[in-house]
């Protein structure tokens, strides 16, 4: 845990909130996790609604009794998914690897004036077997990374006073051997498909890292997390001859176990006040070592900064 406690207020008050996840782990599910919550009157955005495990926490959210604003690439996307699980919420439009959709969508959302209690940046995709690019930079890192800096940021004035930030990263930013290669954004100084799906989730953690560092002194808090490993459309872009050999011998989660640690961390009162954390398996966790540096993270938001106001 060395080095994610930076940002946790008060040495009694993370105690106090790890204390109270202690019983939770690996196998919990994000019923379990929730069990007892009433977010009645409470709103959670959610990117990637319409699949896997944007899918599941929408339906555990609503059903601990939160207003879901379900995001997806395209609005009938977002409102099918609402609509297959009956759940209250507000469908909106937000591809993340196209900045004007993900501008609209903070436009629509600022437009209903309603503040939010939480944003799960939980959106992604995988291993892209071949160097694409948007705007020059390659794919993995704008649609993970780029595209949620652009959708949180935008709507930071409507989060809480005590909202949260809960931003999906993996396991897999282990991967990201070379660290975030700000020097190679584009990819085509080498590209390894894994290794590329590690930085963009490397940065998922240095962006919560970045904002939680701008939330100190507030009661809102930002963390990443890894889900587990769960068998869901994440692999598409993946053959059989890699994805085979790679799960063998992995301890798969179910969809509902998947979900359970950004569940926790959105909504679990113990956790009001642990900020800056990377989560695993329902508790706290540590991270590669680029994923504690400040200093990168700081370089990041810059960057990041700039790539965005480059594009119109
Ligand atoms: N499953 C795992 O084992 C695992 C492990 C570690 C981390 N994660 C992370 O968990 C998160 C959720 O993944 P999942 O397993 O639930 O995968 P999933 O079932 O493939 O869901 C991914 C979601 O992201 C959406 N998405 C993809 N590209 C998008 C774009 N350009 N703009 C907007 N939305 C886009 C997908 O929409 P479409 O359906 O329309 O494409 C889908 O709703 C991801 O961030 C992933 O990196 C998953």
């Amino acid at each position: 845990m060395a080095g994610n406690t930076r940002f946790v207020r008060t040495r009694e008050r993370m105690t106090m909130g790890i204390d109270a996840i202690a019983s939770f782990n690996a196998e919990s599910t994000a019923e379990e996790v929730t069990e007892g919550l009433d977010l009645t009157g409470k709103r959670y955005l959610i990117t990637g609604c319409n699949s896997g495990l944007g899918y599941e926490t929408a339906r555990v959210l609503a059903l601990r009794g939160a207003f879901i604003v379900g995001a997806a690439r395209t609005e009938e996307k977002a409102k099918r998914a609402l609509e297959e699980l009956g759940i209250e919420g507000r469908p909106v439009a937000c591809e993340l690897s196209d900045l004007t959709s993900v501008r609209a969508c903070v436009q629509a959302v600022k437009s209903d004036a309603q503040p939010l209690d939480g944003i799960i940046a939980n959106a992604g995709i995988m291993a892209l077997p071949e160097n694409k690019q948007k705007h020059g930079i390659e794919l993995q890192f704008f649609t993970n990374h780029v595209g949620h800096f652009v959708l949180v940021t935008g709507l930071l004035d409507l989060l809480a006073d005590d909202g949260r930030v809960v931003i999906l990263s993996s396991g897999a930013h282990f991967s990201a051997e070379r660290g975030l290669e700000l020097d190679n954004l584009s990819g085509e100084h080498e590209y390894h498909s894994w290794r590329m799906y590690g930085r963009s989730k490397l940065a998922n953690i240095l962006f919560a890292r970045g904002l939680a560092k701008r939330f100190e002194g507030t009661n809102r808090t930002a963390n990443s997390l890894h889900p587990g490993v769960i068998q869901t459309n994440l692999t598409r872009h993946m053959s059989e001859d890699v994805l085979g050999p790679m799960m063998k011998g992995l301890k798969l989660k179910s969809v509902g176990q998947g979900a359970a640690t950004q569940c926790l961390v959105a909504t679990h009162p113990g956790l009001s006040d642990v900020s800056g954390c990377y989560f695993s398996d329902c508790q706290v966790a540590d991270t590669l070592k680029e994923g504690k540096d400040d200093n990168l993270a700081e370089e990041l938001w810059k960057r990041t900064e700039e790539i965005v106001a480059s594009i119109a």
